[in-house]
């Protein structure tokens, strides 16, 4: 029998550990969707939660923002999605397979032959990924609309509004966190490319001249970020977007690419986007969208220049974070030699900060009140960590259990712990015991959390 890959592993450890569902499995599944169990919504928001802080929080320069993801139809007229984000798509007259002609061999695509059947292909043509819909009771043009293909015009369209509430000067940035969507064709590989997805955007606004530094400097800053997370960085590397690559909108483009288990994938893009969104905005909405620039005199303020100002985005996919992040933690270790299943245990090795449940309880035996005691102690951890308690089954199968979850700490409840208050403090990643008085666990698990290492 073949082996599963990487991935498969992965896929299968996630619906059975409640990560992730395919989307509509009764069904039969709705390809390009998948659902988020409850091990996976945890540990997306923790990601999403890791990110927002430290865009915002740690950035005195970035404020946040919640737009619709309904938006007036003429912002993908100006943004250039009607006209330009397409893909170029071939279709199988025999088997009706549908491919994106760039991924066709070259040999079959120029012999109009389909890859999989041989049957006759259409010619290219054009296809926008944009799904459309129709909004209120007619279904006319006048009533078209779309949802997002990516969160970063809800920004653009918001930039006055944020620098008239917030009084925000020139450079600052605007982060936000949302679902966007796209009518993809090819979406295999579990939820990396996805029709439904999330991302975690950050336009940051800066004076034309000064882009290219700051260019660089959030090149920097998202690279340390991954680093901050715990993630291998061997396994991340740049990606700079040649002129046949760049999107419409990008005066320069380099990707942080991931080495997924079926290759070099894009995880994140930083963009240069220079004045394209704003101009064009400007133009068809026929608002001024120049940032005035004022200069404080004894007098008061008074204007010194008028600028449409460039764009440094940083564009990450939270769903595809997730898969990078398990993929990352994934690891199959050899812990005994007994000869049988159990020398083995599978691992995810999160960065505490963003495991879904930092610490679990598992009191030794239910009887004689260990099971109360144990209780008693998660209880009280509650308030500063998730948790979990399981007091089902042998202790070094509830330990396989929690490693399997990504949970880092385990505290194992005792005969002693009656005694004198002790408990055994159980490391996920070393496997290393101590034991630790339960009135000190709150303080150790913060330091632990704070000065974690990647192993
Ligand atoms: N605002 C710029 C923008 O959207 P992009 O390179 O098209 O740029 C940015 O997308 C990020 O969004 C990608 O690096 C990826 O992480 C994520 N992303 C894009 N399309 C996706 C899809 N179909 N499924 C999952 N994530 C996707």
């Amino acid at each position: 029998m073949q082996e599963k890959t990487t991935m498969e592993k992965i896929t299968s450890l996630a619906k059975r550990r409640g990560f992730v569902f395919q989307s509509s499995e009764i069904y039969g599944g709705q390809s390009g969707a998948w659902d988020y169990g409850p091990l996976g919504v945890e540990l997306k928001n923790r990601i999403a939660a890791t990110w927002w802080k430290e865009m915002t929080q740690l950035h005195d320069d970035i404020v946040g923002l919640d737009a619709s993801i309904l938006m007036h139809p003429r912002i993908w007229e100006a943004s250039g999605h009607v006209e330009n984000f397409t893909d170029p798509l071939v279709d199988c007259k025999k088997c009706k397979s549908r491919f994106r002609s760039d991924q066709v061999p070259e040999e079959k695509l120029n012999a109009k032959k389909c890859p999989d059947c041989d049957g006759e292909l259409t010619d290219i043509r054009k296809f926008n990924l944009m799904f459309k819909s129709h909004i209120g009771a007619a279904e006319d043009s006048a009533s078209v609309i779309y949802l997002r293909p990516e969160t970063a015009q809800g920004i653009y369209v918001n930039y006055k509004n944020i620098i008239q509430s917030n009084r925000m000067k020139i450079p600052f940035g605007i982060a936000q966190i949302g679902k966007a969507f796209r009518n993809e064709i090819v979406t295999k590989n579990f939820i990396f490319r996805t029709c439904e997805f999330e991302q975690m955007e950050m336009q940051f606004f800066v004076k034309p001249g000064t882009d290219e530094e700051w260019f660089n400097e959030w090149r920097k800053r998202r690279w340390a970020w991954y680093e901050k997370l715990g993630v291998k960085m061997d396994n991340l590397k740049w990606h700079q977007h040649g002129p046949d690559e760049l999107a419409h909108y990008a005066k320069e483009a380099w990707d942080i690419e991931y080495l997924f288990p079926m290759g070099w994938r894009e995880l994140e893009g930083v963009h240069n986007r220079s004045d394209y969104d704003l101009n064009r905005h400007a133009r068809f909405s026929g608002k001024d969208m120049q940032y005035i620039e004022q200069e404080s005199s004894n007098g008061g303020n008074s204007v010194s220049g008028r600028y449409i100002p460039y764009i440094v985005e940083t564009s990450a996919g939270l769903t595809r974070t997730v898969l990078m992040i398990l993929c990352d933690a994934y690891d199959e270790e050899k812990v005994a030699d007994k000869g049988n299943d159990d020398d083995w245990r599978t691992v995810l090795r999160f960065h505490p900060a963003i495991a879904p449940v930092t610490v679990a309880v598992l009191p030794l035996m239910k009887k004689d009140g260990l099971a109360e005691l144990a209780q008693d102690i998660r209880r009280e951890l509650k308030e500063n960590f998730a948790t979990d308690y399981d007091q089902a089954g042998a202790i070094g199968r509830r330990y396989r259990r929690q490693d399997e979850a990504g949970t880092p700490f385990c505290i194992t409840v005792d005969y002693e712990s009656k005694d004198d208050g002790t408990v055994t403090l159980r490391f996920r990643d070393s496997m290393e015991q101590v034991r630790v008085h339960r009135s000190a666990l709150t303080e150790r698990l913060l330091k632990e959390i704070r000065d974690y290492k990647r192993v």
